[in-house]
């Protein structure tokens, strides 16, 4: 009886011993077992009764010196955890592969605008670029439509709060009026960029978009060079195998002219797309008013030239067969991932 009692306090030193704490989880365990109120040691403790009077202080002590052995084991272990998980900080692996990035495509405003700026590339057309924030002079009055002309109607223009000489561009053509007054000619330009109008936004305009504005001025430019040029663009952007040139006005260029493209008639997209003409227009042109050379200091003796200017967006939503404006500022990736992403234009 005396013996079995020591043996089995020898068995739970033993176990204490050969405890493995490697997690929380096993530390809760332990302490259940040996430190919790239903523990394992309780019991020899109550066997002390049994044991003869010589014995019980060998007894005694040798079960508290087993308590304590759980009691330092849990505490030294539960320290162990802690400075283990300190020192577990999450080392990234370096030899993991790379996650991979999802390649953006480029905005159908873009593809167009580069395939423009391409194509009168070649012709010999360099880029010009000023500010969206304009004054009404290079904007309007240099351009042949000054204060109260009705043609400013015809542009809806925000102005800059409390300055009515500032306002935001309502067309590229503004660029113009700037590169005649720094440059001499032989001019050749192109002007992308982008134009604010205060128009109400619905599928078919919107209040900013973009343009392209184009200008040629030498010696004996002549209105079959600007034909030739238009027919050259539409050609290579269209694939068009005709143009026809509509009489039109505009403030700044007479005579005045729209440019349609032979589009085709058919099938129905075709028909309604080109409202059931075939023909659709693209852009304004024609040959530079006097009026404005004058204006910007070119000798009109000497010179003349030809201008154009045409809006980006409705080029791309009918290359692309984008029904409303609107998706073109939205920048919603699933509008936008449709678009190639290797294009370049
Ligand atoms: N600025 C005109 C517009 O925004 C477009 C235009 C028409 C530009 C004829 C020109 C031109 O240079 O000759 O509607």
């Amino acid at each position: 009886m005396v013996i079995e009692a020591f043996e089995k306090v020898k068995e739970l030193e033993t176990a204490i011993h050969n405890s493995n704490i490697n997690n929380k989880e096993e530390l809760e365990a332990f302490r259940i077992q040996f430190l919790g109120t239903k523990n394992c040691i309780k019991p020899l403790f109550a066997a002390i009764r049994d044991i003869p009077n010589d014995r019980k202080k060998e007894y005694g002590q040798l079960i508290n010196a087993v308590k304590q052995q759980a009691e330092q084991k849990f505490e030294a272990s539960a320290q162990q955890l802690l400075s283990k998980a300190a020192n577990d900080v999450d080392v990234p692996d370096l030899t993991a592969p790379a996650e991979s990035l999802e390649l953006g495509s480029r905005h159908p405003v873009s593809l167009v605008l580069n395939q423009m700026i391409e194509i009168f590339d070649r012709l010999g057309f360099t880029i010009a670029e000023d500010s969206e924030i304009e004054d009404d002079w290079h904007n309007f009055t240099a351009l042949n439509t000054p204060e109260d002309h009705p043609a400013r109607d015809m542009q809806d223009t925000y102005y800059i709060l409390n300055d009515p000489s500032r306002l935001l561009r309502t067309h590229t053509s503004s660029v113009q009026s700037h590169v005649m007054m720094n440059q001499e000619p032989p001019i050749r330009i192109i002007a992308p960029g982008r134009v604010y109008r205060n128009e109400t936004i619905s599928s078919r305009a919107h209040c900013q978009f973009h343009q392209v504005e184009g200008l040629y001025i030498a010696e004996k430019v002549s209105f079959a060079d600007l034909r030739q040029t238009i027919y050259y663009f539409a050609k290579e952007m269209f694939g068009a195998t005709k143009i026809r040139l509509r009489p039109s006005f505009f403030p700044f260029t007479e005579p005045s002219a729209e440019v349609d493209v032979w589009w085709g008639c058919d099938s129905e997209a075709d028909k309604r797309i080109t409202k059931g003409t075939g023909w659709l227009e693209i852009l304004g042109c024609g040959m530079v008013d006097p009026a404005v050379l004058k204006n910007c200091g070119i000798d009109t003796e000497k010179y003349s030239g030809f201008a154009f200017g045409m809006g980006v967006e409705r080029i791309a939503m009918l290359k692309y067969q984008i029904d409303d404006i609107r998706l073109l500022f939205e920048n919603d990736v699933r509008f936008l991932k449709q678009f190639d992403k290797t294009a370049i234009f």
